[in-house]
């Protein structure tokens, strides 16, 4: 395993569209364990590949049971909208209040090449959004509602 450099706003791979995984190799495990080992160091509760350089539809959530690999992820139902600040790791020292739905349900390939459903409310419907966006080469600034000024994220 290997810690994955970060890619930052500005840079242009954050702003591509990934595309599907065809087939699964040892080389997608690899990223896919190395996604794992880099979210853990970061701290953060959602890692998409192309934050790491790579642009295949491949994105890690951690749902505060386990951390989900999605491979070729589709949000299939939602339910409600919430209002709440999100910031990203490719977007240090910022914060933004987003509007997302309240409740979201994906369907995706796990490692293993078999699909699967997972769901969320709060943070975790949140955090699917926000992955699956970077997939399209979407950053949370982008539609922010407002960024937070630094005296609210002083406060924070
Ligand atoms: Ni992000």
């Amino acid at each position: 395993m290997a810690l994955l450099n970060i890619l930052k706003e500005g840079e242009e791979t954050l702003r591509k569209v990934s595309r599907p995984v065809e087939k699964l190799s040892p080389r997608l495990i690899q990223l896919l364990d190395d996604m794992q080992e880099t979210l853990k160091a970061s701290g953060g509760v959602g890692l998409a590949a192309p934050q790491v350089g790579i642009l295949r539809r491949v994105v890690l959530v951690d749902n505060g049971e386990q951390v989900l690999e999605l491979i070729n992820p589709e949000i299939i139902e939602t339910k409600g909208t919430q209002e709440e600040c999100e910031g990203c790791l490719s977007v240090p020292g910022k914060w933004g209040i987003t509007r997302r739905p309240a409740y979201v349900k994906v369907r995706a390939m796990n490692r293993k090449g078999k699909y699967y459903e997972a769901d969320g409310t709060d943070l975790v419907a949140r955090c699917f959004c926000h992955e699956l966006d970077h997939l399209d080469g979407i950053l949370f600034t982008d539609n922010a509602l407002r960024m937070l000024t630094e005296e609210e994220i002083e406060n924070m």
